[in-house]
């Protein structure tokens, strides 16, 4: 017999992280930008991102495939190295950011379309996952597992689509970097 998983209230945790997180996204899309100079090209930043990205949609996949056959531990270890690359991520998107003015998208049609609609869902997407891989990441750490089951269902395929079109968002923008 396993040992009964000891219970604990993250939902306060849970609450100050999805806002602080999302606000902190906002207030920099708003923010004037910082116009100093920095001594290293920021452009390395977002190509970091994308590798972050890759990263987390393979990490996902991994955790995915343990769970199917029913290994915890090792969907438990995914899932932590998911969220490892996906923290990091988000420290080099709040720096790149924070340093780069708003690099517009130059492809004609149909390509710009195409583009406006990965980058909205994702972007839409991407401020629902904080709140929901957190929720579901505390359900199967207390072993709520129905719970947790429920919402996986939503959290890991809108999580895959979130990483993925990052990294599609990343190759389609990058050639209208300055300087490339
Ligand atoms: C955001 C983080 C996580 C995601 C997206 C996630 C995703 C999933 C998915 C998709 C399933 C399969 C659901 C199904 O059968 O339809 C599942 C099941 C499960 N997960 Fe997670 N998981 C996460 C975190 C965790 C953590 C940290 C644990 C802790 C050990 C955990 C334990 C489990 C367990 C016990 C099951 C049920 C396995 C079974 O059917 O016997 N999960 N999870």
């Amino acid at each position: 017999m396993s040992e009964p998983v000891k219970q604990r209230n993250y939902t306060p945790l849970v609450i100050i992280l999805s806002i602080a997180i999302n606000v902190i996204v906002a207030v920099l899309f708003f923010m004037p930008k910082y116009n100093g100079d920095v001594s290293f090209n920021i452009y390395i930043l977002p190509r970091f991102n994308a590798i972050f990205n890759s990263f987390t949609f393979v990490f996902l996949l991994a955790a995915l495939f343990f769970i199917l056959r029913k290994n915890i531990k090792m969907h438990r270890r995914f899932i932590f190295a998911a969220f490892t690359t996906t923290f990091l991520f988000l420290l080099f998107y709040v720096t790149y950011h924070f340093l780069a003015p708003t690099t517009h998208y130059g492809g004609g049609s149909p390509w710009r379309g195409i583009y406006f609609f990965i980058l909205v869902t994702h972007v839409f997407l991407a401020a629902l996952i904080v709140p929901l891989a957190l929720i579901t990441v505390t359900r199967g750490l207390n072993m709520k597992v129905e719970k947790h089951k429920k919402i996986a269902r939503w959290t890991m395929p809108l999580w895959l689509y979130v990483s993925l079109t990052g990294v599609i968002v990343y190759l389609m923008i990058s050639p209208y970097y300055p300087g490339q």
